[in-house]
């Protein structure tokens, strides 16, 4: 067992934001080639939030973080680092993680950024547990921000109508308060990355005034991503039970990325968890991608569906592609 194991790693506060604008799915019937049914069968999905023009994946992480810190009763003064993951960034550079700092008012904390595409904020948590354990009186400020609505091709049907915009954040620290994150399980398999990218980085040598490609946006092999994320989302959810000789009877709430229902349901079927012990909220945001968990578990402690005592079981699949698991005991 390493050391972070050991530790009592919590997860102090919990906080989401989703933007005010909503495209409905009969608002994509204007413009794309599609409808609400096929949409809602296929999916699940029934409205997304988008950012205004002029608001960034930032603004909505630091939305969300204001929310966080005020669940857990801290300034931000009291922050020693911020941890943003994002697939979305405002920037290549600076990272997001400094203007939330910024916006938030917090000087001289650590603040990165990291990309586990909707993997990110259970990734987020294994750091922050990481960080916790080397320095038992680090205060982690956790984000996980999106602005996917910037990167959709809305000539592509096959991907634009699956995604929204939001973010969410966490405080995590070791000091006793919180929701224990019990463990947390983290994987990746690199060679699978073309089947979902998103363009932008330096791959493509854009020159000044050249037009973006379709590798600018969001590309998917949408039968190949369902595949991998079923099974590799029910496989290390079993792994990180077993490690901590549990079984799903031990579950109160799974708490799934939210990318399209008939995952979530395979997902759950493969685990043998009744669907009434499964959350489910990406009818109202479609997939938020990193932002996706911690909008399901604020909104679900909003909703009174995850309570004090309850064990959640967090399960997540993204490009790159990563995956991972957590145990959170509220
Ligand atoms: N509206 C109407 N018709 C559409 C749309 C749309 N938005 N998109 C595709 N179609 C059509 C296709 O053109 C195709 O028509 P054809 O048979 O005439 O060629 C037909 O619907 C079936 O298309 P498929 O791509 O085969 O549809 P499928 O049933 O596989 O569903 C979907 C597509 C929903 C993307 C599915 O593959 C899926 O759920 N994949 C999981 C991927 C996912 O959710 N990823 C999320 C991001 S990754 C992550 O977060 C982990």
């Amino acid at each position: 067992m390493t050391a972070s194991r050991d530790i009592a790693c919590r997860v102090r506060g919990f906080g989401a934001y989703t933007p005010v604008d909503v495209l409905t799915n009969f608002d994509l019937e204007k413009f794309v080639e599609t409808t609400d049914e096929w949409i809602t069968t296929r999916t699940g999905i029934r409205q997304r939030h988008r950012l205004a023009e002029g608001q960034n994946a930032s603004d909505a992480a630091a939305e969300a973080a204001r929310l966080a810190l005020a669940d857990a009763g801290m300034e931000p003064g009291e922050i020693t680092h911020v941890i943003n993951a994002t697939c979305t960034p405002d920037y290549l550079c600076p990272n997001t993680a400094c203007l939330v700092e910024a916006k938030l008012g917090i000087v001289g904390a650590m603040a990165f950024d990291f990309n586990a595409a909707c993997s990110g904020y259970v990734y987020g948590l294994s750091m922050a547990r990481a960080i916790v354990a080397a320095q038992p009186e680090a205060r982690v400020l956790l984000t996980a921000t999106e602005a996917l609505t910037r990167r959709l091709n809305w000539a592509d049907r096959t991907t634009c109508v699956l995604f929204g915009d939001g973010a969410g954040a966490s405080v995590i620290t070791a000091d006793g308060q919180g929701a224990l994150l019990e463990d947390v399980l983290c994987a990746s398999d690199g060679n699978l990355g073309g089947l979902l990218t998103i363009g932008g980085g330096t791959h493509t040598p854009y020159a000044k005034g050249d037009p973006v490609g379709d590798d600018f946006f969001v590309q998917m092999n949408g039968r190949d991503v369902f595949k991998h994320a079923v099974r590799n989302m029910a496989a290390i959810s079993q792994d990180v039970l077993a490690r901590n000789g549990l079984t799903i009877d031990d579950v109160a709430l799974l708490i799934p990325h939210q990318a399209n229902l008939r995952i979530i349901e395979a997902v759950g079927d493969r685990l043998g968890i009744p669907a009434d012990r499964v959350f489910v909220n990406l009818h109202e945001v479609g997939n938020t991608s990193a932002a996706s968990v911690p909008l399901a578990i604020a909104d679900a402690r909003a909703k009174g569906v995850l309570r004090p005592g309850m064990r959640a079981l967090l399960a997540t699949f993204g490009g790159g592609f990563t995956w991972g698991a957590a145990l959170l005991h509220f």
